[in-house]
């Protein structure tokens, strides 16, 4: 993972004022290595209702509780098998979640009234600064439920600026997609991919993990909702047929916009007036813009979007997941 920039754009006394804040039962928006979190005392009922009002969200979707430390997990689960210390020594603060448990204190709010609680330790000093003030923060990404969740503090103040009591801007994040879940309550389970990959989390449990859908258990995937979706039209396609789309589109008069894997053969794109995206081939760095031009395509006006799907390899596994859910309103993979 890449370095945290230290010099981030607010300041000591920003961060108090947000802490007054969600001590009284604001909702503060934060910046996280992942993506921007929507954040509001994770011991307040009230304040974690407020969450959901704002981000349109249903209530039996849980919360992810974020802890400023490792020593703080034992006041919000119990159980807590031997794994999970493994993994959050190796990756906390990271974007890793952990699903243990939870203490019967764990308000039902954040939960959904699920037994289980999920936490994680962000990296990011913003945030961890924050947390150290109010005490475990129940947050979500900082979008409307189903939309593109924010990596930057500008994303958060167009979608949602009028409806919370503050942001505070930590500049871009460092990872750009959310975090990975883990279920620890049996075996362990990846419940959604994320910024540490399935490889890195095997290597210190020292065996395979299984990875499943994190929608499965509540929802038959057909039924599955758009998720992380910009209103454009979205279409993933394999490189070979992007072009053939591309032109069958643009002959119908359609105005598209095309995203590659690296500088695939662009070139005709750039020559025909196509506007074309050429997104890094590596894909640490293709996660952390990924949010960020998906947004600025889908504010320009276009009448599809196409995307190269990225190669089918085990870092990737993330950066698929998201843009499979992000295309499927269109029907298409
Ligand atoms: O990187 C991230 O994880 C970001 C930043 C802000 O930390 N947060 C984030 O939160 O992506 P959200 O609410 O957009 O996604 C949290 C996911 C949801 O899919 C939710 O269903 C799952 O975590 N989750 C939360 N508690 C759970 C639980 N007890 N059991 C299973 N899944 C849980
Ligand atoms: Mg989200």
């Amino acid at each position: 993972m890449k370095q945290l920039d230290d010099t981030f754009p607010c300041t000591a006394r920003e961060i108090e004022i947000a802490a007054t804040l969600i001590r009284s039962g604001g909702v503060v928006a934060f910046p996280t290595e992942t993506v921007y979190g929507l954040g509001a005392d994770a011991r307040n009922d009230q304040a974690v209702r407020r969450i959901f009002q704002i981000k349109g969200r249903p209530a039996d979707h849980p919360l992810i509780v974020h802890l400023a430390s490792l020593d703080e997990l034992e006041s919000w689960a119990q159980d807590i098998p031997e794994d999970a210390f493994r993994l959050a020594d190796a990756f906390w603060p990271g974007p890793l979640t952990l699903v243990l448990h939870k203490k019967p204190e764990v308000p039902d709010v954040v939960t959904g009234g699920q037994s289980s609680v999920a936490v994680r330790a962000p990296a990011h000093p913003v945030a961890l600064a924050l947390i150290r003030e109010t005490g475990g923060l129940a947050a979500p990404s900082a979008n409307r439920f189903g939309r593109i969740s924010p990596t930057r503090a500008e994303h958060v103040h167009a979608e949602l600026g009028e409806k919370v009591d503050g942001v505070l801007d930590g500049g871009p994040c460092a990872v750009g997609v959310e975090s990975t879940i883990v279920s620890l309550l049996e075996e362990p389970v990846v419940l959604r991919p994320g910024g540490v990959t399935v490889i890195a989390i095997e290597r210190i449990l020292g065996h395979r993990v299984q990875v499943r859908d994190s929608y499965a258990k509540v929802r038959t995937p057909g039924n599955l909702p758009a998720h992380y979706a910009p209103r454009t039209p979205l279409e993933l396609l394999p490189a070979d047929v992007l072009w053939q789309r591309t032109l069958a589109l643009s002959r119908m008069g359609r105005r598209v916009a095309v995203m590659t894997v690296g500088a695939a053969p662009w070139e005709r794109y750039e020559l025909t007036g196509i506007h074309c995206v050429v997104m890094p081939a590596e894909a640490e760095a293709y996660a952390q813009r990924l949010y960020a031009d998906l947004r600025a395509l889908d504010a320009a006006g276009f009448d599809a979007l196409l995307m190269q799907t990225p190669p089918d390899e085990p870092e990737w596994l993330a950066v698929r997941d998201r843009l499979q859910r992000a295309s499927y309103s269109t029907g298409r993979s």
